[in-house]
C-alpha cells in the first residue's frame, strides 16, 4: 500500500499511522504496511491483527540480552496459543512453556522437534499429560507438590522413561501486580516453599525414573518493578549452591516468566527494558554456571495484537455517553476480570474533538466493557476503534459467552496479512451439543 508522509508511532514499529494515499486523507492506522480498515473490510470485526515483525524484533531483543550465558527462551504458549502465532515464534528456534497437554499437542503439531526444548509448568498435571510429555520427551517437568512428584515418578517407571525435574519454589517474594497474577507468595497455591523444595530434591534423587536438573521459579505477571525478579533469583541462586553442596546435578536455572509491558502512556524501548531485565535476571545468577531458561509470554506478544472494533451504536442514558461496540468481554476478557487498561484508539482519526465515553460490548452483564469515563476523540457509529496490547491474554481468553462465535485472526507480515485462524460460526459453536 502506498503511503504519504511520515509515519506517526503509536506502538513502534508495527503499529503507526499514516496517511493513506493522499495528503488530505485522515491518518488511518497500519499494521506494518497493511491498512487495517482494509483488514476490517475483508475480514469483518471483531478481528484480532498481530504483527510478525513486532514478535520477531521482541524475541531478537531477548537474544541480544541473554546473549552473554547459555540460554533457552521458552514461550509461554498461555499467552497466545494459536498455531500461527506458534509457527512465527518456533522458527526463531525459542522453545516453549506449556501448561497442560492441549497446548503440547499444538506445540508439537507446528514444530515436532521444539518438543525438546519444553518446560511443562502448572500445579494440576494429570497422569495422561504426563505420559504425553514423556512420549514426546520434552526438556523438563516443573514440579509443584510432593504428590505430583510421586506421580510423575510412577509414571516414568510404568512408561519405562526418566523424567528430567526442576522444582518451581515458592520464594515468598511479592511480585507488586494485580493479585489475581501474583504467584510468587506462600499463600499462593503455587510452587514449594523452599525448606520443603529441599527434601523433595532428595526424594527425587533416590528414585533412578526422576533426574534432578534445575531449579525453578515464577512469581506473577505483569511485573513492572524489576528488583521483585532480583529477589526471587536470589533466592533460587542460594537454593542451587545448597543443591549442589548436596550432590546434586543443578544444571537449569527456570526464571519464569513476567516481565510487564507498557498498556497505558509513554512506551519504554523494548531494547532498554529488556537489558534491564537481563540485569536483574543474571546479576544473581553470576558465577553459577547454569544453563537459563525463561518462560516470556506477554512480553513477547502483547504489544503486538490489537483487537479491531466497530462501533454499533451511540447512546447517552442521563449524561452518561456509551460507544456499544460490536466487540465483548467474551472475545477480550481482560477490562472485566481485572478492570485492566488497554489504550483504545480510533483506526481513521477523522475528528480532534473529544468526549468522556464509556466502550461497552453487546453482552448482558454491566461487567462487559473495554473503557469507562474515558477521554477519546469522537467517533460516529459505523467507524473502527483498535483495542490496543491485546497480542496476549486475548484471544486464549475468549469464549462463546452469548453464543458469540470467536474472533478471526491475522497476522501481518509486512505487506502480506494471512488469516491464521478463522472466524468462529454458529456450526462451529454447534457442533459439539446432542439433541
Ligand atoms: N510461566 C508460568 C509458570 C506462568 O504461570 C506464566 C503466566 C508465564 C510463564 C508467562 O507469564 P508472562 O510472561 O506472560 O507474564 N491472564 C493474565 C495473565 C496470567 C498469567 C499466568 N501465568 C492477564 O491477562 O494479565
Amino acid at each position: 500500500m502506498k503511503t504519504a508522509g511520515k509515519p506517526e508511532p503509536l506502538r513502534p514499529p508495527a503499529f503507526c499511522y499514516q496517511r493513506a494515499e493522499r495528503r488530505s486523507e485522515p491518518l488511518t492506522l497500519f499494521c506494518e504496511l497493511v491498512a487495517l480498515e482494509r483488514l476490517a473490510e475483508r475480514h469483518g470485526t471483531p478481528l484480532y491483527v498481530y504483527s510478525a515483525g513486532t514478535i520477531r524484533a521482541r524475541i531478537q531483543a531477548f537474544r541480544r540480552a541473554f546473549r552473554t550465558v547459555p540460554y533457552t527462551l521458552c514461550y509461554s504458549v498461555k499467552a497466545n496459543s494459536t498455531l500461527g502465532i506458534l509457527w512465527l515464534i518456533a522458527r526463531q528456534g525459542a522453545g516453549f512453556d506449556v501448561v497442560s497437554g492441549g497446548e503440547l499437542h499444538r506445540v508439537v503439531r507446528v514444530a515436532p522437534r521444539a518438543a525438546r526444548s519444553v518446560v511443562f509448568s502448572g500445579v494440576g498435571k494429570t497422569v495422561p499429560e504426563m505420559e504425553l510429555a514423556l512420549k514426546d520427551g520434552i526438556l523438563l517437568f516443573n514440579i509443584e507438590s510432593a504428590s505430583e512428584l510421586r506421580t510423575l515418578a510412577e509414571t516414568s517407571a510404568r512408561r519405562k522413561k526418566q523424567a528430567q525435574i526442576a522444582v518451581r519454589v515458592n520464594p515468598d517474594v511479592s511480585a507488586k501486580t494485580h493479585p489475581y497474577i501474583a504467584t510468587g507468595l506462600h499463600e499462593h497455591k503455587f510452587g514449594v516453599p523452599i525448606p520443603e523444595a529441599r527434601a523433595l530434591y532428595r526424594e527425587a534423587a533416590k528414585n533412578s525414573h526422576l533426574k534432578v536438573a534445575g531449579v525453578s521459579v515464577h512469581i506473577g505477571s505483569q511485573i513492572t518493578d524489576l528488583g521483585c525478579f532480583q529477589d526471587a533469583l536470589l533466592r533460587v541462586a542460594g537454593l542451587v549452591r545448597e543443591l549442589r553442596r548436596e550432590g546434586h546435578e543443578i544444571r537449569y536455572v527456570d526464571a519464569g516468566g513476567g516481565l510487564g509491558i507498557s498498556y497505558e502512556g509513554p512506551q519504554r524501548q523494548f531494547v532498554e527494558q529488556i537489558s534491564a531485565y537481563a540485569d536483574a535476571v543474571l546479576t544473581p545468577l553470576r558465577g553459577l554456571d547454569v544453563h537459563l531458561l525463561m518462560e516470556p509470554g506477554r512480553s513477547i506478544v502483547g504489544p503486538a495484537g490489537v483487537l479491531l472494533t466497530r462501533v454499533l451504536y451511540r447512546k447517552t442514558n442521563n449524561h452518561k455517553r456509551f460507544l456499544i461496540v460490536d466487540a465483548a468481554m467474551n472475545d477480550l476478557l481482560r477490562p472485566s476480570l481485572y478492570r485492566a487498561y488497554h489504550e483504545i484508539v480510533p483506526v481513521t482519526c477523522r475528528s480532534q474533538e473529544k468526549e468522556t465515553t464509556d466502550v461497552v460490548g453487546p453482552i448482558c452483564e454491566t461487567g462487559d466493557f473495554f473503557a469507562r469515563d474515558r477521554e477519546l476523540p469522537v467517533v460516529q457509529e459505523g467507524e473502527l476503534l483498535a483495542i490496543l496490547d491485546a497480542g496476549a491474554y486475548g484471544a486464549v481468553l475468549s469464549s462463546n459467552y452469548n453464543t458469540r462465535g470467536r474472533p478471526a485472526e491475522v497476522l501481518v507480515d509486512g505487506g502480506r496479512a494471512r488469516v491464521i485462524r478463522q472466524r468462529e460460526s454458529i456450526k462451529d459453536q454447534l457442533r459439539l451439543d446432542r439433541l
